[in-house]
Protein backbone atom coordinates (compact mmCIF):
# COMPACT_ATOMS: atom_id res chain seq x y z
CA UNK A 1 0.00 0.00 0.00
CA UNK A 2 1.27 3.33 -0.51
CA UNK A 3 2.41 5.34 2.37
CA UNK A 4 -0.11 8.36 2.05
CA UNK A 5 -2.62 5.32 2.01
CA UNK A 6 -1.25 3.67 4.50
CA UNK A 7 -0.94 6.83 7.36
CA UNK A 8 -4.68 8.08 5.98
CA UNK A 9 -5.87 4.31 6.95
CA UNK A 10 -4.20 4.54 10.15
CA UNK A 11 -5.44 8.31 11.60
CA UNK A 12 -8.40 10.52 11.66
CA UNK A 13 -6.38 12.98 9.54
CA UNK A 14 -7.93 14.19 5.68
CA UNK A 15 -5.49 13.62 2.78
CA UNK A 16 -3.95 17.13 2.99
CA UNK A 17 -2.55 16.59 6.45
CA UNK A 18 -1.12 13.32 5.62
CA UNK A 19 0.77 14.88 2.96
CA UNK A 20 2.05 17.76 4.83
CA UNK A 21 2.98 15.64 7.58
CA UNK A 22 5.07 13.02 5.00
CA UNK A 23 6.57 16.59 3.43
CA UNK A 24 7.52 17.80 7.38
CA UNK A 25 9.27 14.73 7.87
CA UNK A 26 7.38 13.71 10.68
CA UNK A 27 6.85 10.17 9.15
CA UNK A 28 9.26 7.67 9.80
CA UNK A 29 9.39 3.86 7.84
CA UNK A 30 11.28 1.35 9.84
CA UNK A 31 13.00 4.16 11.77
CA UNK A 32 14.29 6.12 8.90
CA UNK A 33 12.23 9.19 7.83
CA UNK A 34 10.22 9.16 4.20
CA UNK A 35 9.20 11.89 2.56
CA UNK A 36 7.76 10.02 -0.88
CA UNK A 37 4.17 9.75 -0.36
CA UNK A 38 4.34 7.52 -3.08
CA UNK A 39 6.36 4.92 -1.44
CA UNK A 40 5.04 1.24 -1.03
CA UNK A 41 5.08 0.09 2.70
CA UNK A 42 3.77 -3.45 4.21
CA UNK A 43 2.07 -4.23 7.24
CA UNK A 44 5.04 -5.19 8.50
CA UNK A 45 7.03 -2.21 8.27
CA UNK A 46 7.66 -0.53 10.67
CA UNK A 47 5.54 3.35 10.62
CA UNK A 48 5.85 6.28 12.81
CA UNK A 49 3.94 9.22 13.24
CA UNK A 50 5.51 11.87 15.26
CA UNK A 51 6.86 8.76 17.72
CA UNK A 52 3.12 7.19 17.42
CA UNK A 53 3.54 3.58 15.32
CA UNK A 54 0.55 3.29 13.52
CA UNK A 55 -1.43 0.12 12.70
CA UNK A 56 -4.21 0.74 9.68
CA UNK A 57 -7.91 0.92 10.74
CA UNK A 58 -10.10 -2.25 10.10
CA UNK A 59 -11.40 -2.31 6.32
CA UNK A 60 -15.31 -1.76 6.30
CA UNK A 61 -18.23 -3.69 4.57
CA UNK A 62 -21.79 -2.54 4.26
CA UNK A 63 -25.42 -3.40 3.21
CA UNK A 64 -27.68 -0.83 2.11
CA UNK A 65 -31.24 -0.71 1.13
CA UNK A 66 -31.27 1.57 -1.93
CA UNK A 67 -34.29 3.44 -2.78
CA UNK A 68 -35.15 4.93 -6.05
CA UNK A 69 -33.98 8.03 -7.42
CA UNK A 70 -30.41 7.37 -6.03
CA UNK A 71 -27.28 6.97 -7.82
CA UNK A 72 -24.41 4.63 -6.61
CA UNK A 73 -21.72 7.00 -7.10
CA UNK A 74 -19.06 8.62 -4.85
CA UNK A 75 -20.93 12.20 -6.17
CA UNK A 76 -24.08 13.44 -6.50
CA UNK A 77 -25.41 13.38 -9.98
CA UNK A 78 -28.89 13.47 -11.69
CA UNK A 79 -29.77 12.21 -8.39
CA UNK A 80 -28.29 12.20 -4.58
CA UNK A 81 -25.73 9.36 -3.83
CA UNK A 82 -26.88 7.13 -1.83
CA UNK A 83 -23.83 7.18 0.14
CA UNK A 84 -25.84 10.66 1.80
CA UNK A 85 -27.62 8.61 4.33
CA UNK A 86 -24.26 7.04 5.56
CA UNK A 87 -22.86 8.83 7.96
CA UNK A 88 -19.43 7.35 9.01
CA UNK A 89 -15.77 8.71 9.40
CA UNK A 90 -13.29 8.69 6.05
CA UNK A 91 -16.82 8.16 4.01
CA UNK A 92 -14.92 9.31 0.84
CA UNK A 93 -12.92 6.17 0.84
CA UNK A 94 -16.27 3.94 0.43
CA UNK A 95 -17.34 2.62 -2.69
CA UNK A 96 -20.01 0.42 -3.87
CA UNK A 97 -19.52 -3.22 -5.40
CA UNK A 98 -21.52 -3.80 -8.05
CA UNK A 99 -24.05 -0.53 -9.11
CA UNK A 100 -27.51 -0.29 -9.49
CA UNK A 101 -29.37 1.80 -11.81
CA UNK A 102 -30.71 5.09 -10.86
CA UNK A 103 -34.29 3.58 -10.93
CA UNK A 104 -33.45 0.37 -9.06
CA UNK A 105 -33.94 -0.39 -5.46
CA UNK A 106 -32.36 -3.49 -3.02
CA UNK A 107 -29.22 -4.35 -1.96
CA UNK A 108 -25.81 -2.74 -2.17
CA UNK A 109 -23.06 -3.82 -0.93
CA UNK A 110 -20.58 -1.09 0.44
CA UNK A 111 -16.82 -1.36 1.19
CA UNK A 112 -13.10 0.83 1.02
CA UNK A 113 -11.59 -2.58 0.42
CA UNK A 114 -10.84 -2.76 -3.32
CA UNK A 115 -9.80 -5.87 -3.19
CA UNK A 116 -12.64 -7.62 -1.59
CA UNK A 117 -15.23 -5.60 -3.76
CA UNK A 118 -12.79 -6.74 -6.89
CA UNK A 119 -13.74 -10.29 -5.69
CA UNK A 120 -17.53 -9.31 -6.03
CA UNK A 121 -17.73 -7.20 -9.37
CA UNK A 122 -14.93 -9.39 -11.51
CA UNK A 123 -15.93 -11.18 -14.61
CA UNK A 124 -14.85 -14.70 -13.47
CA UNK A 125 -16.61 -14.46 -10.52
CA UNK A 126 -19.51 -16.71 -10.13
CA UNK A 127 -21.88 -14.30 -7.98
CA UNK A 128 -25.32 -14.60 -7.80
CA UNK A 129 -27.49 -12.19 -7.88
CA UNK A 130 -31.42 -12.36 -7.20
CA UNK A 131 -33.90 -9.41 -9.02
CA UNK A 132 -37.40 -9.44 -8.40
CA UNK A 133 -38.37 -7.85 -11.58
CA UNK A 134 -42.23 -5.95 -12.77
CA UNK A 135 -42.49 -6.50 -16.09
CA UNK A 136 -44.75 -4.40 -18.98
CA UNK A 137 -46.06 -6.75 -20.77
CA UNK A 138 -47.68 -10.65 -19.32
CA UNK A 139 -44.54 -13.04 -19.37
CA UNK A 140 -44.78 -16.36 -20.91
CA UNK A 141 -42.98 -19.73 -19.40
CA UNK A 142 -41.33 -20.93 -22.67
CA UNK A 143 -38.76 -17.51 -22.16
CA UNK A 144 -37.65 -19.94 -18.75
CA UNK A 145 -35.56 -22.11 -21.47
CA UNK A 146 -34.27 -19.27 -23.22
CA UNK A 147 -32.62 -17.41 -19.88
CA UNK A 148 -31.26 -20.79 -18.95
CA UNK A 149 -29.64 -21.35 -22.48
CA UNK A 150 -28.43 -17.80 -22.59
CA UNK A 151 -29.52 -14.56 -24.45
CA UNK A 152 -27.54 -12.46 -26.91
CA UNK A 153 -27.87 -9.37 -25.86
CA UNK A 154 -27.56 -6.37 -28.00
CA UNK A 155 -24.22 -5.08 -29.33
CA UNK A 156 -22.46 -7.71 -27.68
CA UNK A 157 -20.60 -11.41 -29.21
CA UNK A 158 -21.70 -13.26 -26.42
CA UNK A 159 -24.62 -14.93 -25.11
CA UNK A 160 -25.32 -14.12 -21.93
CA UNK A 161 -24.33 -17.41 -18.60
CA UNK A 162 -27.32 -19.27 -17.92
CA UNK A 163 -30.09 -17.54 -15.54
CA UNK A 164 -32.82 -18.89 -13.57
CA UNK A 165 -36.11 -17.60 -14.21
CA UNK A 166 -38.59 -18.20 -11.36
CA UNK A 167 -42.55 -16.95 -12.83
CA UNK A 168 -44.56 -15.34 -9.64
CA UNK A 169 -47.14 -13.91 -11.86
CA UNK A 170 -48.29 -12.58 -15.11
CA UNK A 171 -46.00 -9.57 -14.94
CA UNK A 172 -43.97 -10.40 -11.83
CA UNK A 173 -40.23 -12.53 -12.11
CA UNK A 174 -37.37 -13.50 -9.76
CA UNK A 175 -34.25 -13.82 -12.17
CA UNK A 176 -31.00 -14.83 -10.73
CA UNK A 177 -28.09 -14.15 -12.58
CA UNK A 178 -24.17 -14.52 -12.25
CA UNK A 179 -22.74 -11.69 -14.46
CA UNK A 180 -22.97 -8.07 -13.82
CA UNK A 181 -23.24 -6.54 -17.57
CA UNK A 182 -24.15 -3.14 -18.33
CA UNK A 183 -28.27 -2.34 -17.45
CA UNK A 184 -27.76 -6.70 -18.01
CA UNK A 185 -31.20 -7.68 -16.63
CA UNK A 186 -33.15 -4.39 -18.69
CA UNK A 187 -31.55 -5.90 -21.43
CA UNK A 188 -32.34 -9.63 -21.20
CA UNK A 189 -36.30 -8.81 -20.74
CA UNK A 190 -35.68 -6.50 -24.37
CA UNK A 191 -33.86 -8.99 -26.14
CA UNK A 192 -37.66 -11.25 -25.53
CA UNK A 193 -39.59 -8.83 -26.13
CA UNK A 194 -40.75 -7.36 -22.76
CA UNK A 195 -39.67 -4.45 -20.57
CA UNK A 196 -39.19 -3.98 -17.20
CA UNK A 197 -41.51 -1.34 -15.22
CA UNK A 198 -39.39 -1.89 -11.37
CA UNK A 199 -36.11 -3.99 -10.70
CA UNK A 200 -35.60 -4.85 -6.91
CA UNK A 201 -32.33 -6.60 -5.64
CA UNK A 202 -33.15 -9.08 -2.66
CA UNK A 203 -30.04 -11.11 -2.82
CA UNK A 204 -26.01 -10.86 -3.71
CA UNK A 205 -24.05 -14.41 -3.36
CA UNK A 206 -25.64 -15.18 0.33
CA UNK A 207 -26.43 -12.06 1.78
CA UNK A 208 -30.03 -11.72 1.86
CA UNK A 209 -31.55 -7.79 2.18
CA UNK A 210 -32.99 -7.37 5.42
CA UNK A 211 -32.84 -3.41 6.19
CA UNK A 212 -36.09 -1.07 5.66
CA UNK A 213 -35.68 0.97 2.75
CA UNK A 214 -32.89 4.02 2.85
CA UNK A 215 -31.04 1.97 5.86
CA UNK A 216 -27.43 0.23 6.56
CA UNK A 217 -25.87 -2.27 9.00
CA UNK A 218 -22.49 -3.72 8.75
CA UNK A 219 -21.75 -7.27 7.24
CA UNK A 220 -21.30 -9.88 10.27
CA UNK A 221 -17.57 -11.65 9.47
CA UNK A 222 -19.67 -14.73 8.00
CA UNK A 223 -21.32 -12.44 5.00
CA UNK A 224 -18.13 -10.66 4.83
CA UNK A 225 -16.12 -14.09 4.76
CA UNK A 226 -18.80 -15.48 2.13
CA UNK A 227 -16.85 -13.25 -0.58
CA UNK A 228 -13.15 -13.64 -0.16
N1 LIG B 1 -29.56 -4.86 -14.32
C1 LIG B 1 -30.11 -3.70 -14.72
O1 LIG B 1 -30.58 -3.58 -15.84
N2 LIG B 1 -30.12 -2.69 -13.83
C2 LIG B 1 -29.64 -2.78 -12.57
O2 LIG B 1 -29.72 -1.81 -11.81
C3 LIG B 1 -29.07 -4.00 -12.18
C4 LIG B 1 -29.04 -5.03 -13.07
Amino acid sequence: MRLDKFVLKSTLLTKAQVIEQISLGNVLVNDQVNTDITSQVHENNLIQLNGLTLTTRPFRYMLMHKQADTICSNADGHYPSLLNSIDVAHKDELHIAGRLDADTTGLVLITDDGRWSYNITRPECVCRKVYRVQLVKPINHDVIALFKKGLLLQGESKPTLPAELVIMSDTEVLLSITEGRYHQVKRMFFTIGNRVNALHRQQVGNVLLDMPVGKWRDLTADEVRSFQ
